[in-house]
């Protein structure tokens, strides 16, 4: 019995590796921009290859937005210039706050993930969320248990920050492939939002680590144009193109 009922149960977890593995190869990385910057949303946008937006409070302070008024009209602004999941983050830190924020949030626009926290009420409220319909984006996310919990409690993504990983000695790629690895082995659906990008390289190994997500400066989402062989190619075709013009 034990030794037909081994082989048979090793192929069934083969299988669902392949899927789980199908699965990935059949999806495309989505690009959102890291900022609340409208001329560089507008900039990344017109590049035609923008699946979303992420804000903060830190990215919010820094173009100068003051008051509940002008930060919700500032998101109305980001929601009808990209079509695409825009993240906006509450501020509370209590349950009741973080849904009473989040309602309103979500309320705004059928476009706002609701952007909570990685700290015990706020994984309540990504349960609450998830059962009222409201999209959640886990953010601060730095070790593979938190975004086992995310997940769980059933957040859209989770937004572990890989740059901020780097910046402490550590290695941020490393946690986007534990992650990626756990989720698919349970099939959690929750995506992995790549976060806290610092340069062109780290979107390509988050593309090599099946993040579902990347959410990057412009700057890192320019520097994928670049290469110097480029530039030298382009320069010798346009001066023998005059030859024949
Ligand atoms: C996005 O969701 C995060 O808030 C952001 O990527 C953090 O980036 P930082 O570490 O550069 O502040």
């Amino acid at each position: 019995m034990e030794a037909t009922f081994l082989p048979a149960t090793f192929a069934a977890i083969h299988f669902l590796h392949c899927i789980n593995h199908y699965k990935k190869i059949n999806a495309v990385m989505k690009f959102f921009i890291d900022t609340a910057n409208l001329a560089q949303i507008k900039e990344a946008n017109d590049l035609g290859i923008l699946d979303g937006v992420t804000t903060n409070p830190s990215l919010m302070a820094k173009e100068g937005i003051k008051g509940q008024e002008a930060v919700m009209q500032h998101y109305k602004t980001i929601c009808e210039m990209v079509d695409g999941d825009i993240s906006a983050e509450v501020i509370s830190t209590d349950f009741d706050g973080i849904v009473a924020e989040g309602k309103v949030l979500a309320a705004m626009h059928k476009n706002i993930v609701v952007k909570v926290p990685m700290i015990k009420d706020g994984i309540k409220a990504i349960k609450w969320f998830t059962e009222n319909g409201i999209r959640t984006n886990c953010t601060l996310v730095f070790s593979a248990g938190q975004a086992i919990l995310a997940a769980k409690a059933g957040a859209s993504y989770v937004s572990p920050f890989i740059g901020r990983i780097d910046d402490s000695g550590w290695d941020g790629m490393e946690l986007i492939h534990q992650i990626r690895q756990i989720f698919s082995v349970q099939g959690y659906r929750t995506e992995i939002l790549a976060a806290s990008i610092r340069n062109p390289n780290h979107i390509i190994k988050c593309a090599e680590a099946g993040a579902d997500v990347c959410t990057c400066p412009l700057d890192s989402i320019l520097g994928l144009l670049k290469h110097p062989l480029t530039d030298i190619g382009l320069a010798k075709f346009l001066e023998d193109a005059k030859k024949f013009a």
